[in-house]
């Protein structure tokens, strides 16, 4: 069983990186592996709407930066926590840009995957980053694990995250609660149980 970490930062082991860390550590210390990756701090490029992942699940200009990776890994993880620094009130641009690309292209491959969002300011602004990194597990039928906060940590640099007992301990119970999730979902494959899906769904765009 795996767990994909995702340091949505521009900086690779800094406030984020050590927040997610913690939430690598409760994941682990409840038997399930791990595996971290950075976003890197080269531009990525937002979605241009060209539709041509429709056919393929990938992204025509996903093989020139991290994206397709993402997706690749995301596919092959059983839980995901995608990590974000708190900028402006909202996440980091470039995760930004890599998010839409990888969940527009490739989303109905990661449905009743566990997904988690942790992210890391200096001050505030917290709440909305939050609220956007969980849309895209909300639009994606993904399970969302909580812990007992939000889970955001505050400080501007690894010592002062570090600081932060509470954000430290809700990012640890993050990862414990999504092993525990992770074990009961595979306890239940083993009994048999599927998500039920409604098929033909409604698809309206508000036009009548
Ligand atoms: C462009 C930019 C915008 C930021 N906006 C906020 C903000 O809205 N609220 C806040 O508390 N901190 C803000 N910060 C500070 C970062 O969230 C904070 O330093 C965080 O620890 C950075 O995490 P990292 O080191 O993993 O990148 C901002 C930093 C930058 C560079």
């Amino acid at each position: 069983m795996k767990a994909l970490l995702i340091v949505g930062s521009p900086h690779e082991k800094n406030s984020t990186y050590t927040a997610l860390s913690k939430a690598a550590s409760g994941l682990e210390d409840n038997g399930v592996e791990t595996q971290t990756i950075w976003i890197g701090d080269d531009p990525i490029k937002p979605c241009t709407a060209c539709g041509s992942c429709a056919k393929t699940q990938r992204c025509i200009f996903g093989d020139d930066d991290v994206v397709n990776e993402l997706i690749d890994l995301i596919q092959r993880s059983d839980g995901l926590i995608i990590g974000s620094p708190v900028f402006y009130a909202g996440i980091n641009g470039s995760l930004k840009a890599a998010l839409d690309r990888v969940f527009f292209a490739a989303s109905s491959s990661f449905a009743f995957k566990p997904g988690a969002s942790l992210v890391c300011a200096r001050r505030g602004g917290s709440t909305s980053a939050l609220d956007q990194i969980n849309k895209y597990f909300l639009i994606s039928q993904m399970p969302v694990v909580s812990s007992m906060y939000w889970p955001m940590a505050f400080g501007q640099n690894p010592e002062q995250v570090a600081q932060d007992l509470e954000g430290m301990d809700v990012a640890y119970q993050l990862g414990a609660n999504m092993a525990w999730l992770l074990k009961s979902l595979e306890a239940g494959r083993q009994q048999g149980i599927k998500p039920s899906v409604i098929a033909n769904r409604n698809w309206t765009n508000f036009i009548r």
